[in-house]
């Protein structure tokens, strides 16, 4: 533990959820906030007002104000390379030269689609988006929840180095009609870059005399995309100061843009906006990131739950659980502080989750009576993503809205094995519909949730060190210069590819 804060905040009452209704009859106004069209209800917390004074002052200990100021006005805080983290930059949040040059940039990815709108740098209907990680899986979850089926381009995003994700696409697709869009912040990508190589291959075989004259590369190393063939005018540069896992903001999302219209984008970066002057200016205790930070800190290090599960009662959000892991778990998994020293607390929980209702008939089984204590979230969408007619969404919303009574209310019965504890928490987020600018808001929120938490644990969350390693090792396996790694793995080695390989 960093504070004594942390010991007051240990031993803080555990009153059962059903005592804290009971004690304050205002309890859903008081712990349900609303912003840009999300209701956000944490009353099914153990929060209350002792709590959150609590966290308070370790946030003014840690000087919360002064981390967010210093964020938000880009300076270097991501201390271990040495840059800002400016991704609010992106949507008119931030140091006034960082914000000017996202806009242009913006102008430039603008200009790029209406350009192939008309037409003359080929008759695309289809695009492949290559990308992995931060560059996949923002412009991929946003394009499932947002898209209405009846777009002009069809788009298909494609990360892993197995074939077998790529080779459907390319026998759905004609590469005639194909824009290859090549996301990597890095250029470096391996993955990324292999699977680029063998669409323009694709295309070659297919007839296409300049298969890079259809490459559009979405990146902050641009002079990388330059050397690797793709011409500079179809060259959409992002900031180095934008993180990979934060980057949908940026040109990353320019396949995204082109599929549903550039407006979205558009609307995408005013619902952002709005969720960061909320986060700016809102007192903590009123403050939707950081009383959800709270919330998550208090089950982390009081209650010790090791992971946080996340269930979107809409299948449009299908993505969003995954797009959270990486969020997460690649800015918060860490086990030093700012200062290099053992992180003392719990790090970033484990996030899991699906889609409601199936979860409900598969894993909540462990959420209502396993030894485990999960703090679980419920997303939903008061407007429904279908004209199936009521029904449906009535059944969905109740079955969402049940699961979270469920956990908390528990039910008691003599016979063990039909006992529910109950007491168990949930936060449920409320969206009236499911729009580019209330996804916007949505995601921004869960960028600083994430960003107070890693404050709250004096931890940097804009580095990512722990994914280098893997890659060094994938690259020395490959390059089979005769250095052997352990045994076991050179027994695998050889038993998929033969021995002496
Ligand atoms: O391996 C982790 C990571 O570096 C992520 O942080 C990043 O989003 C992803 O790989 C892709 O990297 P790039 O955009 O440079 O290809």
């Amino acid at each position: 533990m960093t504070s004594d804060q942390w010991q007051t905040i240990k031993a803080l009452p555990q009153t059962p959820l059903v005592s804290l209704f009971d004690e304050d009859p205002d309890r859903v106004a008081n712990f349900g906030l609303e912003q840009a069209g999300i209701y956000f209800d944490f009353s099914k917390t153990h929060l209350d007002a002792t709590a959150v004074q609590a966290f308070d002052k370790l946030a003014d200990e840690l000087d919360l104000a002064g981390r967010v100021n210093a964020l938000l006005s880009g300076e270097p805080i991501n201390v271990s390379e040495g840059r800002a983290a400016e991704h609010s930059a992106e949507r008119g949040t931030g140091n006034p030269a960082s914000v000017d040059n996202a806009a242009m940039l913006h102008q430039r990815m603008k200009s790029l689609i209406e350009v192939i709108e008309t037409g003359v740098l080929g008759d695309f209907t289809q695009i492949i988006h290559l990308g992995i990680g931060g560059s996949a899986l923002g412009p991929k979850m946003l394009h499932q929840a947002l898209k209405l089926g009846d777009e002009k381009y069809e788009l298909a995003v494609v990360s892993n180095i197995d074939g077998a994700a790529l080779e459907p696409v390319l026998e759905r697709f004609t590469a005639a009609k194909t824009l290859l869009v090549v996301a990597s912040k890095t250029f470096t990508t391996a993955e990324t870059l292999l699977n680029a190589h063998a669409v323009l291959d694709w295309m070659r075989e297919d007839g296409v005399a300049d298969p890079l004259g259809q490459v559009v590369a979405l990146t902050a190393a641009p002079e990388q995309a330059v050397e690797w063939g793709v011409d500079e005018t179809r060259i959409l540069p992002f900031s180095e100061t934008v993180g990979g896992r934060y980057s949908l903001w940026s040109s990353i999302s320019f396949s995204l843009a082109l599929a549903l219209g550039y407006e979205a984008f558009e609307d995408l970066l005013a619902g952002a906006a709005t969720m960061d002057q909320h986060f700016r200016d809102t007192p903590w205790a009123k403050n939707i990131p950081a009383l959800a930070a709270f919330a998550d800190q208090y089950y982390a290090q009081v209650r010790g739950c090791e992971t946080r599960a996340v269930f979107a009662y809409d299948e449009r959000l299908g993505l969003l659980p995954d797009y959270l892991q990486q969020l997460e778990m690649e800015s918060n998994g860490k086990s030093v502080t700012l200062d290099g020293e053992p992180l003392a607390l719990q790090s970033s929980p484990i996030v899991w989750g699906g889609i409601g209702t199936d979860a409900q008939h598969a894993v909540f089984q462990l959420l209502h009576q396993g030894s485990h204590l999960v703090p679980v979230e419920f997303l939903a969408v008061v407007e429904p993503g279908h004209s199936l007619g009521p029904a449906h969404h009535h059944g969905l919303l109740l079955n969402c809205f049940a699961q979270g009574a469920a956990l908390m209310a528990g039910k008691k019965s003599d016979d063990s094995h039909r006992n529910y504890p109950g007491d168990r928490p949930s936060v449920t987020i409320l969206l009236e519909d499911l729009e580019a600018r209330s996804l916007g808001a949505l995601l921004a929120f869960y960028e600083h949730r994430t960003f107070v938490n890693a404050v709250l644990l004096n931890i940097n969350p804009f580095d990512q060190f722990g994914v280098e390693l893997g890659k060094q090792m994938a690259n020395a396996l490959a390059a089979d210069d005769g250095n052997r790694l352990d045994a076991s793995t050179e027994e695998l080695k050889k038993r998929a590819f033969g021995p002496g390989q």
